[in-house]
């Protein structure tokens, strides 16, 4: 069995040694994702090791797509009003642990969630905030495309996502 597990956000979790290799990431852990989630801002979801230490993580919201946003393909599916979505704002791997499929792990996580709103409320579509060209490969890789007006911003209908966990 693997030693990682993905957990919601609790006191419990050891974040003393956490450093996602970028200042903000590190600082949102520690600092901010409990009074976040206390506020209903941001629900946050730690991958921790076998000591309970955490090693990565990332953080849910609801959002909404304005149709302007969307590629022309995809307007022509949809109604012109603002669209329901969850965003994934932000997604971390302790820089020690890249390359090990565990940024993966946490989005897999993140869509599976995503899956199991689709069947509690409408929602459309996930969508990311990537913080730079890296972030924006990592979600490329995996099949998000650009809204037009928002370069730094992507998204994956649910079509795709149900599909892909479903089938
Ligand atoms: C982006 C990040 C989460 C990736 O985590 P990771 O654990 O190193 O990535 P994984 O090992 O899970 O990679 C899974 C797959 O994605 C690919 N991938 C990873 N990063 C990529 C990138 N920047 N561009 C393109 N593909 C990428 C891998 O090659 C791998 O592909 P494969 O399945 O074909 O082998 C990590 O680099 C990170 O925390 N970066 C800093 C924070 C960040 O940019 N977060 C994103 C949004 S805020």
């Amino acid at each position: 069995m693997s030693e990682f597990r993905i957990v919601p956000f609790s006191r419990a979790i050891d974040l003393q040694q956490f450093d996602a290799g970028v200042d903000a990431l590190t600082e949102y852990l520690k600092k901010y994702a409990r009074q976040n989630q206390d506020r209903g801002i941001g629900r946050t979801y730690v991958l921790t090791d076998s000591n309970n230490r955490a090693i990565g993580y990332y953080v849910v919201s609801m959002a909404e797509v304005s149709f302007a946003s969307l590629p022309d393909l995809v307007k022509k599916r949809v109604p012109r009003y603002p669209l329901p979505a969850m965003r994934i704002g932000r997604l971390a791997v302790d820089h020690r642990y890249r390359g090990q499929k565990l940024g993966e792990m946490l989005l897999v996580d993140a869509l599976q969630r995503s899956v199991n709103l689709f069947h509690q409320v409408g929602l459309f579509a996930v969508i990311v905030d990537a913080k730079d060209a890296v972030a924006e490969g990592f979600y490329e890789h995996f099949g998000f495309k650009h809204f037009v007006d928002r370069p730094a911003s992507l998204f994956l209908p649910m079509g795709s996502i149900v599909k892909a966990f479903e089938s």
